[in-house]
């Protein structure tokens, strides 16, 4: 046992049990979480066997019955509670998540602030869920339009974002009335179930939010094909989503899907390079480069590629790589896969032609980090141009007509995020409307926000988080035909 976690223990935040019915619940099997930066062991997590997959689904029916009818205002002030609580805990929520994940401290505190913004954010939108009253093609009747949350969700959350996602989910849930079945990444629990604690001391009445831990497809396969879950919403790879999508449809469940993303970054040559360099680094090397909107490919244009590259290479001689709490910018990767999988792509890149600037190797043996990497020379045959690198590696690509970018850019099966970097008003309305992603970054390399519709198209999913848009994915239609 290690500091933070005594520490954490002391303040009730440790929590390695699940979480059914408002309680915490041991079992006989557990399973070892570790921490990334230096592979020690930090907990000891429940392992939920099919029984206790069943008891919190049950749970989260039962209590939805009466949590769809308690007031929205109560609804509202309960997530505007738990808000409150993140922000108070920011700073041990924020040392937990960076032991378990890897991320910076500063940017695991980031995190949890981001997470609280989807509370606040619902807390609001609860109290404007409204119906419609439309013509009626008969008289003295009229057509009523009810909006009613759609029963018990199945929530899959990812390792990378272990609060953001969750909250990102579970607030627009509750907010329409919904309870859930929450189902945290088995490398990163324990800031899923620390907010799961900081929920019940916000009034989260029993059953309404439930958090098992265990085997992933066995949960996972539970949620998607069982009568009483209504709902599956999942952040996590295409193929794991293409696996939940045919499990649900045996019971023909509504889903959301934020998948996989290829996105490409495009500086043209009127644009600002040192704000597009800053944009780039922002978004390339966020959490390690490991979320699904991250930069994968850099186009640049012929006439600016030199000074951009100039100035890349000195924004990642600044990056500090770390492993404790102190101050860094770059954390280690989540697991040993995770650097076989960016470092067979390096090398492929490599052998097929590509031309190694800086990187391309694990910093220490037998740990997890691996060096801010750029390649250049990356052509659209290689596998590191076609698949989601999720490190922190950057790819350069020169390119000469907005024709030809445009057809490497959307050469994708995905279509998550995107941005470009120009001043021309008229290229940026074209851009915008050609780009076949779910989001666009115009001049910037953030684009993540409560405030607006966060998703994808084409294999990168389906349903948006945040906004108004992400309160309709909890919420049915129904049609009322009254006769005077
Ligand atoms: C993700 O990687 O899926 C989430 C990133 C974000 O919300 O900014």
């Amino acid at each position: 046992m290690n500091n933070v976690s005594e520490e954490l223990q002391d303040k009730s935040l440790f929590h390695t049990d699940l979480f059914i019915d408002g309680k915490w619940q041991s079992t006989e099997k557990r399973f070892s979480v570790s921490n990334p930066a230096n592979r020690t062991q930090i907990a000891e997590v429940a392992f939920a066997n099919e029984t206790e997959i069943d008891d919190a689904i049950r749970a989260a029916h039962r209590a939805f019955v009466a949590w769809k009818k308690v007031d929205v205002a109560q609804r509202a002030k309960v997530l505007s509670r738990w808000c409150g609580l993140l922000h108070e805990n920011k700073e041990d929520l924020g040392r937990l998540m960076n032991m378990e994940q890897g991320k910076p401290y500063r940017e695991a505190v980031g995190e949890i602030k981001y997470a609280a913004s989807y509370l606040e954010y619902y807390s609001e939108e609860a109290k404007r869920i409204k119906g419609d009253l439309l013509s009626s093609p008969f008289a003295n009747a009229h057509t009523l339009v009810l909006k009613q949350p759609v029963g018990v969700v199945g929530i899959i959350t990812p390792w990378n974002f272990p609060a953001a996602m969750f909250i990102r989910k579970v607030a627009p849930a509750l907010a329409a009335g919904c309870t859930c079945v929450v189902k945290p990444d088995e490398r990163t629990p324990l800031t899923a179930y620390a907010i799961m604690e900081l929920g019940r001391r916000a009034g989260l009445p029993p059953g309404v939010v439930n958090m098992i831990t265990g085997d992933p497809p066995e949960i996972g396969k539970r949620l998607a094909t069982h009568p009483k879950v209504a709902k599956i919403s999942f952040t996590g790879s295409t193929q794991v989503g293409k696996l939940l999508m045919r499990w649900a449809s045996g019971t023909v469940k509504r889903i959301s899907l934020e998948l996989g993303g290829n996105a490409p970054f495009i500086v043209f040559s009127d644009a600002d390079l040192e704000e597009a360099v800053k944009g780039l680094m922002l978004s390339k090397f966020r959490n390690s480069g490991q979320t699904c909107i991250c930069v994968n490919r850099v186009f640049v244009h012929a006439s600016v590629i030199k000074p951009f590259a100039v100035l890349l290479e000195k924004a990642i001689h600044a990056l500090k790589v770390g492993d404790s709490i102190t101050d860094y910018d770059l954390g280690p990767l989540i697991d040993e896969s995770a650097v076989h999988k960016v470092d067979r792509l390096v090398r492929g890149a490599c052998e097929a032609g590509a031309h190694l600037c800086c990187g391309g190797k694990r910093l220490k043996t037998d740990q997890l980090f691996y060096a801010p990497t750029v390649l250049k020379g990356v052509t659209p045959d290689m596998d590191i141009f076609k698949e989601e690198i999720f490190g922190p590696v950057v790819t350069l690509i020169p390119f000469e007509a907005e024709e030809e970018v445009l057809e490497m850019a959307n050469n994708t099966p995905y279509g998550l995020a995107s941005y470009f970097y120009t001043r021309d008003a008229g290229r940026i309305w074209r851009i915008s409307k050609e780009l076949e992603y779910g989001m666009v970054g115009v001049n910037t390399g953030s684009i993540s926000t409560a405030w607006a519709p966060f998703g994808g198209i084409k294999q990168s999913g389906f349903g948006r988080e945040g906004s108004a848009y992400g309160m309709e994915e909890y919420l049915q239609i129904k049609y009322v035909n009254w006769h005077e």
